[in-house]
């Protein structure tokens, strides 16, 4: 893939662990360049320890040149313009060593520092309620949950979509967990990624036929990034998905990383409204075939 001129805007990147990191770094790979949001409580470790070379060794490129990022910006995307932002959140710490970080506030800053962008990736998920079954979650949780995984795809796409060059693309990530039961995936999260994926079909068809441009979902299998750790089942779900998946090997970061640049790249250019699979095969299972009740009968190769 060339994307020699492209500049992407990646939501959601905290550190080196996540997806949003290795859709960056294949971008990067591509040549495109890289301009980031970050969360703003972790804003300020984030870019300390970019400046200070923690994540050199992944910023490693494969031709020997290192990632760049060209601009971090501190982003909440739960609040589209400062007005809305509430009075104990503006006055957190975190939140007043940074400025401008509402949707509206970061799009228009974007646009002012680059003028347009060709890529928006939305890499990012946040359910206060997580832990919690469905069953026990609170209105204002799921809501939450809702607000910060789903609104804040819609919303980036109003803020950005204008900015997008033509022939741009748009992609987010989503969960299995959307269109089937995943015991541990609580608190609204489930209900989130299936607003997520439904909305890309509606967003495609709005904003291809508005702005010409393309917008797409990963559903993506089970990465030990940190906010899977802090869900609590993560390893359980790496296990489950290498003894049951079509393909017997561990999901990398690198495999959505790839995936995502093929998804935003002109290689996909007649591809939009639409949840590809990147999981080894896993969604493609009627039945978990390490299942104590067929332990007598052999697993068909
Ligand atoms: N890790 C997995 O197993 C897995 C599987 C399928 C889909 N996903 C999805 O991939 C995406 C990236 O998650 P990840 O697992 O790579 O973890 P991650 O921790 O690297 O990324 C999540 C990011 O979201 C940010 N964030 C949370 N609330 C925010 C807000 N209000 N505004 C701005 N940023 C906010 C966090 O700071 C973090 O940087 C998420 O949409 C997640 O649901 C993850």
């Amino acid at each position: 893939m060339h994307l020699k001129g492209k500049r992407a805007f990646i939501a959601g990147i905290g550190d080196d662990q996540g997806y949003g990191w290795a859709i960056a770094k294949a971008l990067a790979e591509a040549g495109c360049e890289i301009l980031v949001g970050t969360w703003t409580p972790i804003l300020k470790i984030f870019t300390t320890s970019y400046e200070s070379g923690k994540f050199d060794a992944s910023r490693k490129l494969s031709d020997g040149r290192m990632m760049e990022i060209s601009k971090i910006y501190a982003l909440d995307a739960s609040f589209d313009n400062p007005d809305e932002v509430p009075q104990d959140i503006r006055e957190n710490k975190r939140y007043q060593a940074a400025s401008g970080y509402t949707i509206s506030e970061v799009a228009a800053q974007v646009e002012k520092d680059y003028g347009k962008i060709d890529f928006l990736v939305h890499s990012l998920a946040n359910g206060p309620e997580v832990k919690k079954p469905l069953l026990e979650t609170s209105r204002a949780g799921y809501l939450a949950a809702l607000s910060a995984s789903s609104y804040s795809f819609v919303s980036m796409i109003a803020h950005f979509g204008p900015m997008l060059s033509e022939g741009g693309a748009i992609l987010s990530l989503t969960y299995i967990a959307s269109e089937r039961a995943v015991p541990g995936y609580g608190g609204g999260m489930s209900s989130a990624k299936a607003a997520l994926e439904s909305d890309t079909r509606t967003l495609a068809f709005e904003a291809g036929r508005k702005w010409a441009i393309r917008i797409n979902t990963i559903s993506a299998g089970p990465l030990r990034s940190r906010a899977a750790r802090a869900i609590g089942f993560i390893d359980k779900m790496i296990d489950y998905s290498n003894a049951n998946a079509p393909l017997q090997r561990e999901m990398t970061s690198e495999d959505v990383g790839n995936a995502a640049v093929f998804l935003l790249s002109p290689a996909a250019s007649a591809i939009t409204g639409t949840t590809l699979y990147v999981d080894n095969g896993m969604h493609a299972m009627g039945v978990a075939v390490d299942s104590p009740a067929l332990c007598s009968e052999p697993a068909h190769a």
